[in-house]
């Protein structure tokens, strides 16, 4: 099927794309002899995952259960599953079942939900992987480091039922950062602080085995410092706008972008697209991002659009209208179609059943995302 002959507004993925994005993160791990351990919230796709693993990806990452539900139930059970997502003990009848069909760790940042978990597994004769969370400078989940951290990896190496396997971070406020130098720093200190705790704790007699980061601006610069083991990015399989910003990906690196149609041309200077917030999100570029608009409409070959249309602002968005505003003239009228490159492309496969997978300007095949909406 050629793109023209698919109903809009389409998700669609550049396969070849898609590849070379797998390979790459998989050749810097690889090469830095650590582990990549992608993050399956982006596609939510267990074919994606497939590849991801065949490249040598040691297992994936889910945010929520209904995630690894939905990936252990299309047959990903072998793989090697870890929620970096403070799941709370409510759910442990949902992770016990879970564990008897796949291979499940769990992050903890807080006493409390460890001693819950700690009960849980040993009411079941059970033993779960464990990692600790511990906040590098994002501010949202995980242990101070300059608190007393020790005296919590001590508590939680001291209880039954579970198994503490390491240390874990997610450094977000990369997102915020104004250039490469910057990225490195947050990249570097992320290493320095969990390296500092792991050797407090070794000296303290306990041991920890990994040390897992993971965000996609931080990635190219993460890999190969000291102590890190594993990886964890997630939006690098697509990329999107906001990673253009951030220099972590080009334009020719966006795997995903959204087909759209111009559905109308009130005035000159705005045209009406039938892409809005329920395909594009409302998410606005973050961070440095201050990019105006909800995407960038891109110009170029049919296939494989190449540069951003600067004339084109999307400018608001309604549920299903995107407002573009113009700048100077623009050729576009009602029924010509669009490519628009999402500010954040892990939002936008969660809100479509399937996406379509392309080379060129041709759908090779429809990728259903399994797990999209499974947000429990
Ligand atoms: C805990 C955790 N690990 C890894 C990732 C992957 O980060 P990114 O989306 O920047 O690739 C995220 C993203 O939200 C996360 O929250």
């Amino acid at each position: 099927m050629h793109l023209n002959d698919l109903p809009t507004p389409q998700v669609l993925i550049d396969q070849p794309r898609l590849f070379a994005n797998i390979d790459r993160a998989q050749q810097l791990a690889t090469s830095a002899g650590v582990a990549l351990r992608p993050h399956a919230k982006t596609h939510k796709s267990p074919v994606v995952a497939k590849w991801q693993i065949e490249k040598g990806a040691v297992g994936i990452c889910c945010a929520k259960l209904g995630e690894v539900e939905a990936f252990v139930d299309a047959g990903m059970e072998s793989v090697n599953i870890r929620l970096p997502y403070p799941v709370n003990p409510f759910n442990a009848a949902r992770l016990i079942a879970l564990m008897d069909r796949a291979t499940l760790s769990i992050i903890v940042d807080h006493l409390d939900v460890a001693r819950g978990w700690s009960d849980e597994m040993r009411r079941a004769g059970r033993a779960l992987d464990v990692l600790v969370k511990v906040d590098v400078g994002f501010h949202r989940c995980g242990i101070d480091p300059a608190g007393d951290a020790l005296g919590f990896l001590q508590a939680v190496a001291a209880m039954p039922g579970l198994r503490l396997r390491g240390l874990l971070s997610h450094a977000g406020h990369g997102y915020h950062a104004a250039s490469d130098d910057e990225l490195r720093s947050v990249a570097a200190r992320e290493a320095e602080t969990l390296t500092a705790l792991r050797d407090r704790a070794t000296k303290a007699g306990i041991g920890l085995d990994e040390m897992s980061v993971g965000a996609t601006p931080t990635l190219r610069f993460s890999a190969g410092l000291p102590g890190i083991t594993e990886l964890r990015p997630g939006n690098y399989v697509y990329f999107d706008r906001t990673q253009v910003a951030l220099g972590a990906a080009t334009l020719d690196d966006c795997a995903l972008t959204v087909l759209a149609t111009v559905v109308s041309k009130p005035a000159a200077d705005r045209i009406i697209l039938d892409c809005g917030s329920k395909t594009l999100t409302n998410d606005q570029a973050r961070g440095i991002t201050k990019a105006a608009g909800y995407g960038a409409v891109l110009v170029g070959d049919g296939g494989s659009p190449r540069r951003v249309d600067e004339t084109l602002t999307i400018e608001r968005l309604s549920e299903e209208h995107a407002t573009v505003r113009v700048t100077g003239r623009t050729p576009l009228q009602p029924g010509d179609r669009v490519r628009v490159l999402p500010n954040h492309s892990c939002v936008v496969s969660n809100l479509v059943d399937a996406v379509r997978l392309m080379e060129d300007d041709r759908v090779i095949d429809t990728l259903p995302v399994a797990a999209r909406g499974r947000i429990q």
